[in-house]
């Protein structure tokens, strides 16, 4: 097949140039296009037919479903069951731009665009040429990004032409696309919104948005557990392969050029950041500066492509940071690693919270002899509230003095009695101990980070605290409520009555399932618990 080259620099002269290319598509053909985040590869997405020659084109697995892109706001309403209310924020706040919404799909959407689910996931990109094309094709465009299947995605035109010259019809060149990374893509079609893709909308943006936490799903830094479906089905493919094998050296840059100097003849070619190569001896190639993650975004599928062009085998891999933009470029470039770590691995840090009589303590127990240092929060919690602590100074301000004892130390039950008395009281109780724990807490992890790789934070109220931003996965222990009153009557000699009201009491987290990356089943005899231990102590530490 011969492939139309249009290269288009100003959409406003070249609508004939436009309207050529959309006429390929609206005869049922795919064409290659930018957009702001890498190249898409787009047909009629109301056309089953057509959609299925883009997974022809690039050798796509028939499950994986395509996300739609529209020009406006208003054309998304034909698409979904409903547009929510966390739908309508997110398009406002960053339509048109690099973010993919996912809803329930309406009956117009073919299955070959949804792969067999019952949601389909829109685009409203910002690119002027993405744009004035899809206006010129007059209907909703399906597009997966522009390379064959399991390359990296196309950031250039010729890298597009690469791929798919001789198999399409016809390409846009549209110059190089700004991100680099593809769209950011968040579900919104369950009560918690969950990001499925990180991109150049960041986590911060969207919770600042949606005025709700949003879940990262597992599988955003994580290879897919085994036997688990994957949410997005993009997620279990090994994506964005390159052909030389990269393995991440984590740690700082001296922790890289000490591992790169002593295992030198093992690489080909070092991947690290701008004026990093000067200290290096081997081949590089660059992904953007140090501290700044839009410059890695937009590197980082090039320099894996510059990576292949050299000819590298063997790749040794800077890490970069995860923050904001950061959590993109990790997610792609794990992915692109296959999840190969190498060096010293920085301290992994799990959350573990469940309710009294739970066995939390058992589990923590478990996990000592098994290596990990156990950082107890209600500890600490007891610890910042001794005698002339200024946190001691502030709950007596706030609650008056007599939550104080006659020796000057707190008293527990009468905070207790003032803080619970109305969500207002406790809410403010938290405020002036809350910091406070996290700080100490984040003393404690950093203090414990250099003898010790695997650290656990006991918390129970891990989420509510806010202890949980501190580690890296989160668990809970959980059992029937029979069995916590049994065992709590037994081990504090309570009547059942003082039992069932003292787990009453706790109110536990009520989305704790749904937060909670583990849990643990604490139902069978202490040797199935201890073997759960173990089996969730090789998950979490066999990760990275
Ligand atoms: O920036 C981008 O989003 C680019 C440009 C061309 O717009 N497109 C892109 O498409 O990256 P693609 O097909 O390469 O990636 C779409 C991802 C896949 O991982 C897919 O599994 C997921 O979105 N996805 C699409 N529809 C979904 C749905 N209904 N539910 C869950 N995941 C979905
Ligand atoms: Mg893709």
């Amino acid at each position: 097949m011969k492939t139309e080259i249009f290269k288009i620099t100003d959409t406003g002269r070249q609508r004939d140039e436009i309207a050529r290319a959309a006429a390929y598509l609206k005869g049922g053909e795919p064409v290659a296009f930018p957009t702001e985040t890498v190249y898409g590869l787009g047909a009629n997405a109301l056309d089953g037919d057509a959609v299925k020659k883009i997974f022809e084109a690039k050798g796509r697995p028939q499950d994986n479903p395509l996300i739609v892109h529209i020009t406006e706001k208003e054309e998304i309403y034909p698409l979904v069951k409903e547009v929510t209310d966390g739908a309508k924020r997110l398009m406002d706040a960053f339509w048109p731009g690099p973010i993919t919404i996912i809803l329930p799909k309406s009956d117009i959407i073919p299955g070959e665009v949804s792969a067999g689910l019952t949601t389909v996931a829109v685009r409203c990109p910002s690119h002027p040429v993405a744009r004035a094309f899809i206006k010129a094709c007059g209907v909703p465009v399906a597009a997966p990004s522009a390379n064959i299947s399991g390359f990296p995605s196309p950031t250039e035109f010729q890298y597009v032409f690469d791929d798919m010259n001789g198999r399409i019809p016809a390409i846009i060149d549209g110059g190089s696309c700004d991100f680099g990374i593809e769209s950011t893509v968040i579900s919104l079609a369950e009560k918690t919104p969950v990001l499925f893709r990180p991109g150049a909308v960041t986590v911060e943006q969207l919770q600042e948005v949606l005025g709700v936490e949003v879940k990262v799903d597992r599988a955003v830094l994580n290879p897919l557990q085994a036997g688990k479906k994957a949410p997005s089905p993009g997620m279990k493919y090994k994506h964005y392969a390159p052909k030389a094998e990269i393995s991440i050296v984590r740690g700082s840059f001296a922790d890289f050029a000490d591992y790169a100097a002593s295992h030198t003849n093992e690489a080909d070619a070092f991947l690290c950041f701008e004026g990093e190569e000067k200290s290096l001896s081997k081949p590089c190639v660059t992904m953007g500066s140090c501290g700044d993650p839009l410059s890695q975004a937009r590197r980082l599928f090039d320099a894996l492509r510059e990576l292949d062009e050299i000819g590298a085998r063997r790749v040794f891999s800077r890490d970069p940071s995860k923050k904001g933009v950061g959590l993109g470029v990790c997610n792609r470039l794990y992915r692109a690693a296959a999840f190969r770590f190498l060096g010293s691995p920085s301290s992994i840090v799990l959350g573990i919270t469940g309710g009294t009589g739970s066995g939390k303590s058992t589990v923590c127990e478990c996990l000592k002899k098994l290596g990990a240092e156990i950082i107890d929060a209600d500890k600490i919690a007891r610890s910042i509230v001794l005698p002339g602590s200024p946190v001691l100074k502030s709950l007596a301000e706030s609650f008056g003095g007599d939550i104080l004892l006659p020796d000057g130390t707190l008293d527990r039950k009468a905070l207790a009695g003032k803080a619970f008395s109305s969500e207002e009281n406790t809410r403010l109780l938290n405020s002036l101990t809350h910091p406070e724990i996290i700080k100490e807490c984040n003393e404690k992890i950093a203090e414990k980070r250099s003898k010790c790789s695997f650290i656990v934070v006991d918390a129970p109220l891990l989420f509510v605290s806010g202890l949980d931003k501190l580690c890296d996965v989160t668990a809970r222990v959980d059992a029937p409520a029979e069995m916590r009153l049994e065992r709590i009557m037994k081990r504090d000699s309570l009547t059942r009555q003082d039992a069932e009201k003292r787990i009453s009491s706790q109110k536990p987290e009520a989305t704790l399932a749904e937060k909670a990356d583990y849990t643990i089943e604490n139902t069978g005899t202490p040797d199935t618990l201890a073997a759960k231990c173990t089996g969730l102590f090789n998950k979490i530490t066999a990760r990275g």
